[in-house]
């Protein structure tokens, strides 16, 4: 006397063609959401949206040519490479304890130490071309942000 079938087993089968259909109306909606924000960006637009500050670095880089640059310019551009990071064993800015017994030199000592180099210090930094106004604008740059307080050379 079993009962018939359909009544015995609960009916999956709406249930299971439902899911799938959810399942596909999600993927569907996830892709259109997808393609909505990611959208392959057309190089023009790129370009357009990336030219102000690609042309503010090349005034800067201008700016900072010919013996002009500032102490920070300077800096940026060379120094911090070791005096930010101390390799090869550079004085850190901002360890005001490193740079006191230098600081105690006073600036011309060591604007004179750092145009010739000083054991793993390469002359001028290794900026070739940087007059001693800049040299001196960088290093009063670095001194006074580790202790110092160097009159702002011009
Ligand atoms: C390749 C790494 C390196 C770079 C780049 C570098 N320095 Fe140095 N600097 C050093 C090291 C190392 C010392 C410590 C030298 C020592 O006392 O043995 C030093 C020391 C100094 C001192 C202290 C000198 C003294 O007599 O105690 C000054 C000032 C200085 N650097 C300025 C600069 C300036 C300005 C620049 C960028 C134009 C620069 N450095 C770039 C590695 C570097």
């Amino acid at each position: 006397m079993a009962d018939h079938p359909e009544h015995s087993e609960p009916n999956f089968i709406p249930l299971v063609v439902g899911s799938f259909i959810f399942v596909g109306f999600a993927i569907a909606l996830a892709y259109y959401i997808v393609g909505q924000t990611a959208k392959p960006e057309d190089p023009a637009a790129v370009n357009a949206r990336i030219r102000p500050v690609a042309q503010l670095e090349i005034a800067a880089a201008g700016a900072a040519a010919a013996g002009a640059r500032t102490g920070e310019q300077l800096f940026q551009a060379a120094c911090t490479a070791c005096h930010s990071t101390g390799a090869a064993g550079a004085p850190k800015v901002g360890d005001k304890a490193a740079w006191a017994p230098r600081l105690g030199q006073g600036l011309k000592a060591l604007v004179a130490s750092a145009t010739k180099g000083k054991n793993a210090m390469p002359p001028k930094g290794g900026v070739g071309d940087a007059t001693e106004a800049e040299l001196t604008r960088a290093i009063v740059y670095m001194a006074n942000k580790s202790g110092a307080s160097f009159p702002e050379p011009k």
